[in-house]
């Protein structure tokens, strides 16, 4: 069916949002039987589409009238308008973590076929605003902002309502008048790091971030996790599911500058971690060495690293989930995994390559590591079926 705007055919009764799915669109299923995404939209809210993409079995709804608001809507934390960076923020927070629960459950059953897991919890540590201790703006034309949504246009922001304040005091110093670039903002113990294009220009050296028992530095350009409290609640997650399990040896396959794997040898384990990013390897050795601590660190992919030596091996890919590593890791099943997901879609799928491998899924949970936004983080424990 060719893709075209085709409004007269379903505007003209208003539409009742039903819930958000993943990627943080409303939902509902239109009288014609055809599903229907409402981007910014909420459950609840009564609307009357005024333009929509119509195809054979959806609706892409591009505007609409509020007619009635949904009782969970809530007046915006944050005067910018249009930046595409908190799609959630007039939307309670209670039905925020409702609605992350119900994708993660979601993805489980139909991407995953996980059709008995209860629906998972999401837990909400910290602030809500005020959490990001990273921040990623676009600088061009005197304009320093985010993209808006959908759109690489240029919001500009003076405050930024989820970023920490010392990043919103270093943001009002960033020259708005340089040349094109991408401008990254990091809040360390010893200041904040400002990189232009990745490069540092001021600030520490290095992002200290302390964790349970120790701290890692990431270096310029390497990945660190952008909320601190959540972060802090994952790895203490992590370190009493190991302790639980009574495990000893800890393989941490996308170890970055050592967030888990530092926290863990810190513990009393005996952690392996591997990376496929050298910057993060040699910082995460730094920082054992620094610190005294019982912890390896080698550049590679998580399938070659995935041996079954270690009695716990930690998964913590990107979005993109980690086919090959669940695919090695289910030919050769260690006695326990622990994967930690920044997307339910690819989660479900890897947990699927595992327990077809021979894995029990034991428990999800999710933790709400970026409030106002869809994006949901989840742990999953599996453990070699007997
Ligand atoms: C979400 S980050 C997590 C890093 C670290 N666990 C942390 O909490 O800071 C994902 C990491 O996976 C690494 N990575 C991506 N693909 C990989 C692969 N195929 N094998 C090993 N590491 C990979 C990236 O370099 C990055 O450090």
């Amino acid at each position: 069916m060719p893709q075209q705007p085709d409004p007269g055919r379903v505007s003209q009764q208003p539409w009742t949002v039903e819930r958000l799915v993943s990627g943080g669109d409303g939902f509902l299923r239109a009288p014609d039987g055809r599903a229907a995404f409402v981007p910014g939209a909420f459950p609840g809210d009564s609307i009357l589409p005024r333009s929509v993409t119509a195809k054979k079995r959806h609706v892409r709804v591009k505007a609409f009238d509020l007619l009635s608001p949904s009782s969970d809507r809530v007046p915006r934390a944050c005067s910018v308008q249009g930046c595409g960076g908190c799609p959630w923020m007039e939307l309670s927070r209670p039905a925020q973590l409702k609605a992350k629960a119900e994708i993660l459950h979601d993805c489980l059953r139909r991407l995953g076929r996980f059709v008995n897991l209860p629906s998972p919890v999401v837990h909400a540590v910290g602030p809500d605003l005020g959490y990001r201790t990273r921040v990623r703006l676009h600088r061009a034309g005197g304009q320093l902002g985010f993209h808006a949504t959908g759109s690489r246009r240029i919001v500009s922001v003076d405050r930024c309502a989820v970023a920490c304040e010392p990043l919103n005091e270093a943001l009002a110093d960033v020259d708005r008048s340089g040349p094109p670039a991408e401008v990254e903002l990091r809040a360390s113990t010893d200041g904040v790091q400002v990189l232009v294009d990745k490069r540092r220009v001021s600030g520490p050296a290095a992002q200290r971030i302390p964790l349970p028992g120790a701290w890692l530095e990431v270096p310029a350009g390497a990945f660190s996790q952008v909320n601190p409290h959540v972060n802090r609640a994952l790895v203490e997650a992590v370190l009493a599911g190991a302790r639980a399990r009574g495990v000893h040896r800890i393989a941490d396959l996308h170890c970055g500058a050592g967030n888990f794997a530092l926290a863990l040898a810190a513990a009393g384990f005996e952690v392996r971690g591997s990376d496929l990013a050298e910057a993060g390897v040699l910082a995460a050795r730094r920082a054992a060495q620094a610190q005294g601590l019982d912890a390896s660190f080698e550049v590679g992919s998580a399938a070659q690293a995935a041996k079954p030596s270690a009695e716990l091996v930690l998964l913590d890919p990107p979005r993109t989930g980690d086919k090959d590593a669940a695919t090695a890791l289910a030919a050769d099943p260690p006695a326990h995994i622990a994967y930690v997901s920044c997307d339910p879609a690819t989660l479900a799928r890897d947990l699927r390559i595992l327990v077809d491998g021979g894995m029990v899924l034991d428990d999800v949970q999710g933790w709400d590591m970026f409030p106002h936004t869809p994006h949901v983080e989840a742990l999953a424990w599996l453990r070699r079926a007997p």
